[in-house]
Formats: structure tokens, sequence, C-alpha cells
């Protein structure tokens, strides 16, 4: 891998542990104003202090989080549909390389949707993406989107996307946990994140979630809902380092997040 690439790549999954906490805020881009979302800068300014990286668009990115906060970016460059709309895999690619450099971020990512008539096209998106990333040293991440279509998350499924997103040349990938979750990951030869999903029943839940992937091999988490949907963000995402960087079970982070919570 070349060395702009790779210098990018480890501002996001820390070389000391090959893992990372990236928040996920792009969720407006075709939710609108998600709950505990509707006002950017109010949700993500606790939390930066606390994330490896965050996922985010271009625009909540310039309006909403301040330039010398010094947080590594992954920005979303797919897009182009909405929650009201015909078909949310109908992605298409929404901001230039040119622009993702003027940005100095870390990463780009797009969402792959697999199965659905516009797998072509996003997966054709992804590698001229990565043709780009490769040609100016920028790592591309790949979400495996499933859109509305929540059930669709199994391993033989997910291991079908992730394995073609690294095929075509994805520097990491970000997917779903789902019981045989080793055989994803042993299947993709790039690192694996996962995203939280909606909101879980308790906080309690996430931190198993978080636990049980990384145990079965995920380098770290690209979670949104989970974190900021909770009553206490700020200790969320704390108790959720604790498990990726600092090896805490699930109730040592818990513990941690009640503590925090007070
Ligand atoms: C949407 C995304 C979101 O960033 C992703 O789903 C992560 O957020 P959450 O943990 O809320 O699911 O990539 O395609």
């Amino acid at each position: 891998m070349q060395w702009g690439l790779q210098n990018r790549l480890s501002r996001i999954i820390r070389p000391a542990d090959g893992r990372t906490v990236m928040l996920a805020v792009d969720h407006g881009y075709f939710l609108g104003p998600t709950s505990k979302l509707e006002v950017p800068r109010e949700t993500i300014a606790p939390l930066v202090p606390y994330a490896d990286a965050l996922m985010l668009t271009r625009g909540v990115l310039r309006t909403s989080v301040d330039p010398g906060a010094g947080v590594p970016v992954v920005l979303r460059v797919s897009g182009g549909t909405s929650i009201v709309g015909p078909s949310l895999a109908d992605e298409g690619l929404t901001t230039s390389m040119e622009d993702a450099l003027r940005l100095n971020v870390a990463a780009v990512t797009l969402s792959i949707f697999v199965g659905t008539d516009h797998e072509r096209q996003t997966l054709l998106s992804l590698s001229k993406l990565v043709d780009e990333g490769e040609r100016y040293g920028m790592p591309v991440l790949a979400v495996t989107a499933v859109g509305k279509e929540l059930e669709k998350r199994d391993a033989r499924f997910l291991a079908l996307c992730c394995r073609i997103a690294a095929e075509l040349g994805a520097h990491f990938v970000k997917t779903y946990y789902c019981d045989g979750f080793e055989k994803v990951v042993e299947a993709c030869p790039v690192p694996v994140v996962i995203a939280g999903g909606p909101r879980l029943e308790t906080f309690r839940d996430t931190l198993q979630l978080v636990h049980d992937a990384l145990e079965r091999g995920a380098s770290g988490v690209d979670m949104g809902r989970n974190i900021w949907q909770d009553g206490h963000p700020v200790a969320a995402i704390q108790a959720v380092r604790a498990i990726v960087h600092e090896g805490h079970s699930v109730d040592e982070a818990f513990a941690l997040y009640t503590k925090l919570a007070k």
C-alpha cells in the first residue's frame, strides 16, 4: 500500500492495536433530520474527543464541525436517494475526489447495494472511487448497505457483500454484525468494522454486540444511533471505547457507562 494511503488509514485504524471507534453521523443524507441528530453540531461536539474518526457528509462537515477539532474524517461521497423516494439503492457518487482532498479527509466512503437492481451501478462507483483513491492516496470504505431490508443481515449475504467490496479494491469495509460473523471476517482480506444498526433494546445489548464483533475479528465499530440516541451519549461512546481499545469485558464497560452516566 502506498505511503499516503497507509498514513491516512492509520489515522482511522490505530496502528497500536489495529482498532477503531468511528462515530457515524451521516444519517441525514437520506433520512433528513434524524432523531437526536436534528442539530448536528450539538450532537457531534461532545462526542468528538472520544471518536477516532467521524463519518459524515461534506455539508455537515463544513457547517457543524470545527476545522481545528483535529478529528480524522471519513467523508460520505454517495447518495442521491431519500427515505421517501422509490429506492434507497439507487445511489450515485455525490462528491468529487477533489473536494475530498480539499477537505483534507482521511478516507472516503460509499454504500454498495448488492442483490438489488442497482448493484452494478453501486459496485462500479466503488471501482471508480478506488481508482481515484489509489491515484491520490485516499482510502475507500465500502458500506454493505441493506436499505430497509434489515432481514438481509446474515453471514452468507454479508460475506458475499464484503468479499465483493474487497475484490473491487475497498481498503476497509463496514457491515453489520450477525450470527456467524467470523465467516464474514475470514473471507474478507481487508479490515471490517461494524455498524450498530437501529437502536437496540438496552445499551448493554450494544456493548455485547461490540464485544462479540471484536471477538470474532472486527477491527472496530462505525456506530451512530446506539451511541447518540442513547440517553447518555458521552458515557456510551466511552464505554464502547473501553471495549474496543482497552479490552474491557461487557460487565466492566457497562459499569463504566453507569458511573459516567450519573
Ligand atoms: C448508513 C450508514 C450509517 O452510517 C450506518 O448505518 C452507521 O450508523 P448506525 O450505527 O446508526 O447504523 O452507513 O448507510
